[in-house]
């Protein structure tokens, strides 16, 4: 246990609760240490703490169009690289046919978010099917290749040198959020058997393509490989549809978005934001707090619907606030911050925040939105 100095204070104009009852006119702005769970404080500005009228300097909230990234290889070491640090590897990949060779990471497991497209992966495990909104948890030195029936466009998420988890559910319980039971693992069925290739061509080759340090390496095998009769155990490629998630919300209070983390590695977690229905309670804020994230770099995928609390950001963008300073909802959405015209959000998104500064890859910097810093300008 840390043994932090705690003393919790009320000390002129505020709220004794965070995130309600604010006092007239005033803006909320938390600064906490470990994202959602340390120390923390609630401080009550006159002014939003985002009303900057100018940045400068390297350090800067940034925005990616994804949409804009030329095509890739067909393999997904050739997905353009997004950001990284020593524990995560974000890439972003287009797959618009069917794998010209096996892949395996050595380097970690893999979660693939399907941003778009459908398909069928086959894998040491089996066939699975894939769609819009999938999370594919692929562990690390998995054998598999994806066949497109729609082109692929899908966020790579590369848990270095680590595995995915799921997080400690806590004071809810295991079945809240999705049960485990709602995991899919591959089949061992007619579509991976026809796969086979059981009566292979003379000279048929596989290929394997073997990312290890970031390196490939390639392993030639006269037959498919993927050839599997069955298997047992605990570990396997497993899927989940982000439709299937029930997010955690409570009509008077807004819950941080440590509330929708849906697998934590090493140093990193991932959440979604999906539907829920805003708060109702007249004194709750109907949208996201003010916040310093100064121990965590924030990354946000955006992958469909309506995003209530940023302007310009259309499905397929991602944004990136590193620590260091507050942001918050834009001017439009913060109008809202006690009444809100619809009865619940319609947004779905993948966050990723880390415990480490994530540097920006080339190819990300390709894409960039420039006036993104200045998307908050009106917020005074
Ligand atoms: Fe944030």
């Amino acid at each position: 246990m840390k043994n932090y100095i705690h003393f919790p204070k009320v000390e002129g104009q505020a709220s004794r609760q965070a995130h309600a009852d604010l006092p007239a006119g005033t803006y909320e702005r938390e600064i906490s240490k470990e994202g959602f769970f340390g120390p923390a404080a609630h401080v009550y500005h006159r002014h939003p703490p985002t009303g900057w009228v100018n940045f400068e300097g390297p350090l800067r909230p940034h925005a990616f169009d994804c949409t804009k990234i030329p095509r890739s290889p067909e393999s997904p070491w050739g997905a353009t690289a997004l950001l990284h640090n020593a524990a995560v590897r974000l890439r972003f990949w287009r797959c618009d046919t069917n794998m010209p060779a096996l892949a395996r990471n050595a380097d970690g497991d893999e979660l693939m978010f399907v941003h778009q497209g459908r398909g069928e992966l086959f894998c040491d495990y089996g066939h699975l099917s894939f769609e819009p909104g999938d999370y594919i948890v692929i562990p690390r030195g998995t054998l598999w290749r994806v066949e497109c029936a729609e082109p692929l466009r899908a966020l790579l998420i590369e848990a270095t040198n680590n595995s995915f988890r799921l997080p400690d559910k806590g004071l809810v319980g295991p079945h809240a959020i999705f049960d485990a039971a709602m995991l899919d693992t591959p089949r061992i069925d007619d579509a991976f058997r026809d796969q086979q290739d059981v009566d292979q061509q003379a000279g048929a080759e596989w290929r394997v393509a073997v990312k290890r340090r970031n390196e490939i390496s390639t392993v030639t095998y006269p037959f498919n490989p993927l050839d599997a009769v069955g298997w047992h155990g605990d570990l396997s490629v497993t899927r989940i549809n982000m439709r299937d998630l029930r997010p955690l919300m409570s009509h008077r209070y807004h819950l941080p978005p440590s509330a929708h983390t849906t697998f934590v590695a090493d140093r990193f977690v991932v959440c979604s934001f999906v539907p829920r229905p805003f708060e109702t309670d007249p004194g709750a804020m109907k949208v996201p707090f003010f916040h310093n994230n100064d121990d965590y770099d924030e990354v946000i995928f955006y992958h469909a619907g309506n995003f209530f609390s940023r302007d310009n950001i259309h499905p397929g963008m991602i944004t990136l606030h590193p620590g260091g300073f507050t942001h918050g909802p834009h001017p439009k959405a913060l109008k809202n911050v006690l009444q809100q015209a619809k009865p619940a959000t319609d947004e779905y998104a993948v966050m990723i925040d880390t415990r480490d500064a994530l540097e920006i890859g080339e190819a990300a910097l390709q894409v960039e939105w420039t006036g993104y810093v200045d998307s908050w300008k009106s917020a005074t």
